[in-house]
């Protein structure tokens, strides 16, 4: 925490692992399997008399639970705040009158917190009305434009313990993810989701040396540019390529890791009911045995929650390739490393 006499010198956040070099997050997950083998015989006291606040604007059971054990393991407490339900409604825009819900606004909330906590974490989902305004992602960027402590993203436009908790995972089982092929794949779901783990997937694959394929209905599932040149980017550094097909079966073919995410497509934000058709159409996109039979013996994942036998057919999601389980355990283990590097720790 910060007190009113403190220099003030910006912290660093964890808005988007843009920000974050590939060394320097190799380096969280080299922290995480130490953290993750020594759990049950280490004792760590590496968050001992400190607190961190987790404000949720949107509902949890992975995520809330992994930050709130994984403090508590490091000897820290975790306060849960979530705004408009046991905490006030939070008015995140500059130089508004606030004469609707918000009782408070962010920046007295990020202020307050900073002189209570050592680090405030955040989930805010896009509003799904105008892309062009949800990829401001303008909730965290205010918690970190006002907060004196290092803010970290729970899942906005992008979910980056997520892709760490995958990328974990996949150097478990493959050693070496360079070189190696990755598909992200959209698959059907009723209503139309968050790009923000498929957009963090796509960049933390190519970050970490796969090459990508994104398979996806049409060319208006594509994600946003942002990523998809960051990722473009990384992988022309390495020498390796993005590929975007709507060609299932091609897609599908020699992969080592099968990536399932629903989205919505960005340019029917606030238009729904026009995307609802084509969306609908594509409900072979589920990921299933015929077409992991395709892959290189690949590995099956998703972040969790996913609906069975709408996203992935039960023999996928509870098959011996499937590591839906290890990613999400591995949540707890890469926010660990996490927290402790933003309060000066490891590395
Ligand atoms: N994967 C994930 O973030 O899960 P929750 O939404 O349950 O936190």
């Amino acid at each position: 925490m910060t007190t009113s006499t403190a220099q003030t010198t910006p912290p660093r956040h964890f808005l988007s692992t843009l920000d974050w070099s590939r060394s320097e997050l190799e380096s969280l997950l080299t922290d995480a399997r130490e953290l993750k083998a020594n759990r049950r015989t280490i004792a760590r006291q590496d968050l001992a008399g400190k607190s961190v606040a987790l404000v949720f604007f949107n509902p949890s059971l992975r995520t809330r639970s992994s930050f709130e054990i994984g403090v508590f393991e490091m000897g820290g407490h975790a306060v849960v705040l979530e705004p408009g339900k046991g905490a006030w409604p939070i008015e995140y825009r500059d130089g508004v009158v606030m004469d609707a819900e918000a009782e408070e606004h962010v920046e007295e909330v990020a202020r307050v917190l900073s002189r209570y906590c050592d680090i405030i974490a955040v989930r805010a989902f896009p509003k799904f009305q105008r892309w062009e305004d949800d990829r401001e992602d303008l909730v965290i960027r205010q918690f970190a434009k006002y907060a004196t402590v290092p803010v970290l993203n729970m899942e906005t436009i992008t979910h980056p313990c997520q892709e760490l908790a995958l990328m974990l995972a996949l150097k478990e089982k493959l050693g070496t993810t360079d070189g190696k092929k990755f598909l992200l794949t959209w698959t059907y779901h009723p209503r139309p989701l968050n790009t923000a783990v498929a957009n963090s997937a796509l960049i933390a694959a190519a970050k970490f040396g796969f090459d990508v394929t994104l398979l996806c209905p049409t060319p208006e599932y594509v994600l946003d540019s942002r990523y998809m040149d960051a990722a473009k980017n990384f992988a022309a550094e390495q020498g390796r390529s993005i590929t975007v097909t709507h060609d299932v079966d091609a897609a599908y073919a020699g992969a080592n890791v099968v990536y399932a995410k629903s989205w919505g497509a960005l340019p029917y934000f606030g238009r729904w009911e026009e995307e609802k058709p084509i969306r609908d159409a594509h409900k072979h996109f589920i990921v299933d045995e015929r077409k992991m039979a395709l892959t290189d013996n690949g590995y099956f994942s998703h972040c969790l929650p996913m609906r069975r036998n709408v996203k992935a057919t039960d023999a996928v999601t509870s098959g011996p390739r499937s590591l839906v389980i290890e990613e999400a355990e591995n949540r707890l283990h890469v926010q660990k490393a996490l927290l402790r590097r933003l309060v000066g720790l490891g590395g």
